[in-house]
């Protein structure tokens, strides 16, 4: 995907130098996206094999059905991260998903029998993502899933990004983690810090 967040995570260090494969719905964006990243980055055209072990949903919620419908079997065996803050932007004063629930357990409902998803990185702004830090400080990605390994996975690639990686649970950990991220959104007014703010745990 081309948008603000997929371009920021395609650089270093969240992709720690691994290999990323770009695909859009328009495979033009893909393209374009693949040659001003250069390096490892390549575009995939729909529909063709994606060979990622991790696949990054860096899609508004409200677009996160259609991608998995079109993305279809190729999700089966990957690990799906899903990453949105579930905004209702009409109002801009609650989530969208059912409040026994979250967009990460919904997207657990839709992507192909077995796939594990894992909620990370809804919390980290493109800006700061960029980086891997914060005023000299490496950012928190807080992870909740109910897959172990598969939260290992999303926790590897964290840590080679240099951010700090923290296991929160299970995949109903998401519903906390989307009203944090939320409150973040909501913050950037008083803040003044054009969405660069980043939650940190101090222990
Ligand atoms: N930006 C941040 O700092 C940030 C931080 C934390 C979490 N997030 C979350 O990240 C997600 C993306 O945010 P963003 O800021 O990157 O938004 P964005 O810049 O608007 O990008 C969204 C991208 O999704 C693409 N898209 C929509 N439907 C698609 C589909 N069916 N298949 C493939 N691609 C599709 C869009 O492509 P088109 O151009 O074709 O419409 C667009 O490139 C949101 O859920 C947001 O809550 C963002």
């Amino acid at each position: 995907m081309r948008g603000t967040w997929a371009a920021a995570s395609a650089r270093e260090p969240w992709a720690g130098g691994n290999d990323v494969e770009i695909v859009d719905r328009n495979p033009e964006d893909a393209r374009a996206l693949a040659e001003e990243l250069g390096g490892a980055a390549t575009a995939v055209e729909p529909g063709a094999p994606i060979s990622g072990e991790v696949v990054v949903l860096a899609l508004y919620y409200g677009s996160v059905l259609e991608a998995i419908e079109q993305l279809g079997d190729q999700l089966a065996g990957k690990v799906v991260v899903e990453i949105s803050n579930p905004i209702d932007f009409d109002t801009t004063d609650r989530l969208t998903v059912p409040a026994d629930s979250s967009a990460a357990e919904e997207t657990q409902k839709l992507v192909p029998g077995g796939t594990p998803v894992v909620k990370a990185l809804n919390t980290t702004f493109a800006t700061t993502l960029g980086s891997g830090e914060k005023d000299g400080t490496p950012l928190d990605v807080v992870i909740a899933g109910d897959d172990d390994a598969a939260k290992d996975k999303v926790a590897s690639l964290v840590e080679a990004g240099g951010m700090r990686a923290i296991a929160a649970g299970p995949l109903r950990r998401a519903r906390q983690l989307e009203h944090a991220g939320f409150l973040n959104d909501s913050l950037q007014k008083p803040l003044d810090s054009g969405f660069g703010s980043a939650l940190k745990f101090l222990s």
